[in-house]
């Protein structure tokens, strides 16, 4: 075997010196990111969108160009045009089937589940299974799907061995590409907003939503259905054909984050337009309103797993459903973390 020195004074007989330094100062610089990625990733193993600091370096999603040819990759594209074009193969005018309210799994995954802090897909390939403590149960990604589907769309589960829902998998294991196991990558879910140390105000909320989401949503929140009629340009926040009051969203620290750095439509963690105050109080206004409801008394079977601002009783400490769904929080995530030690 040839030594170090031999092979670079081999390769520098035929490169000139100044390039050989050149290519490998790159590759070392490349080969500190990639260590640095890795480190900086697996000490993020926590709950999505627990992260506190949104201005450390973000994941970023395989590109598109790196979805396989033949069957496996057709099956991607399939899942990611059903995240993007939900209402139009499964709306209520749905092309495949009739099991939801007309929403998009991308109304709230923004870019089809590949937006740092826009609710994406990042850290699902790596942690699921996993427990929930909503069903109290071990979850697969298809369990995962299917609480969407019967909540956030207000609609019924999917057959989990339909090709739509090997699909929508497909495509979300794909999006896990390079995340290793157990690993939730910076910018990963939603971004965490801090507590007010007041209650949110629906009254606040309900004068940011005519300043900042009406124009869009419209002033009875119904927002505008999409020309060709089986969707929505503009989805609705409330009424019968939002997300029910089983959704993820309906917890305020859920909507407050996501629209945080999603909301009004174009901004993203780097310019948002909502301060955090602004963010809470929308997120009132918006969860006082009138929508589906859903037979939760199988949820949360062991009640001391109830997050804080989880909006119905009973809980395991004594404070009203009015505290937990409006604030403020800090009272409670304070005799919270009291109880655990
Ligand atoms: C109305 C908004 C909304 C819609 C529409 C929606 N979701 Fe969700 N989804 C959420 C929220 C909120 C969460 C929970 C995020 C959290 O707690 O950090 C979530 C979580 C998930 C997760 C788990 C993510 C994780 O990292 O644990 C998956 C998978 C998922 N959704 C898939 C889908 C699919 C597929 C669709 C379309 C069929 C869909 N969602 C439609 C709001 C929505
Ligand atoms: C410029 C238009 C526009 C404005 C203004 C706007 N939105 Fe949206 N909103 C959208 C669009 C478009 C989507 C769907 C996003 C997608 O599919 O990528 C959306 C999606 C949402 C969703 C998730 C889907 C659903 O229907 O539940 C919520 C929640 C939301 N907006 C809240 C707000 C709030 C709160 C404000 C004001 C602070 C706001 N938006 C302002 C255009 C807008």
């Amino acid at each position: 075997m040839k030594n170090k020195g031999e092979i670079l004074s081999q390769i520098g007989a035929d490169l000139s010196k100044g390039y050989v330094i050149a290519v490998i100062s790159l590759l070392a610089i490349a080969f500190s990111i990639a260590i640095g990625i890795i480190i900086v990733g697996s000490k993020q193993d926590v709950e999505a969108g627990e992260i506190p600091d949104p201005k450390q370096t973000l994941h970023k999603a395989p590109d598109a160009s790196t979805i396989p040819f033949g069957k496996e990759g057709e099956l991607i594209k399939y899942g990611s045009d059903l995240i993007r074009n939900t209402a139009y193969y499964l709306g209520p005018k749905g092309k495949v089937a009739q099991i939801s309210n007309g929403l998009n799994c991308q109304n709230c995954h923004q870019d089809a589940g590949t937006k740092p802090w826009g609710n994406n897909y990042f850290a699902v390939a790596s942690t699921y299974p996993k427990f929930r403590e909503r069903s109290g149960s071990i979850e697969s990604i298809k369990k995962r799907v299917n609480d969407c589907f019967e909540r956030s769309l207000n609609g019924k589960a999917l057959n989990e061995e339909s090709k739509e829902m090997r699909a929508i998998v497909a495509y979300i294991n794909w999006l896990g590409t390079g995340v290793p196991k157990g690993v939730t990558p910076n910018g990963t879910g939603i971004y965490k907003v801090p507590y007010l140390d007041r209650a949110a105000s629906p009254e606040k909320g309900k004068l940011v939503y005519k300043e900042k989401c009406q124009s869009c949503h419209q002033a009875d929140g119904q927002g505008i259905k999409n020309p060709e009629g089986w969707g929505y340009t503009y989805p609705p926040l409330w009424g019968e054909n939002s997300y029910n009051n089983g959704a993820g969203l309906y917890r305020l620290s859920r909507f407050a984050g996501y629209v945080k750095y999603n909301m009004p439509q174009g901004v993203n963690h780097t310019n948002p337009e909502l301060s955090d105050e602004e963010a809470w109080d929308v997120a009132a206004f918006v969860n006082s309103q009138p929508r589906p409801s859903k037979d939760l008394s199988k949820d949360w079977p062991n009640i001391a797993g109830k997050p804080i601002d989880h909006p119905f009783g009973p809980y395991a400490d004594n404070f009203t459903e009015e505290q937990h769904k409006y604030g403020p929080f800090k009272p409670i995530e304070e005799a919270k973390n009291k109880n655990k030690k």
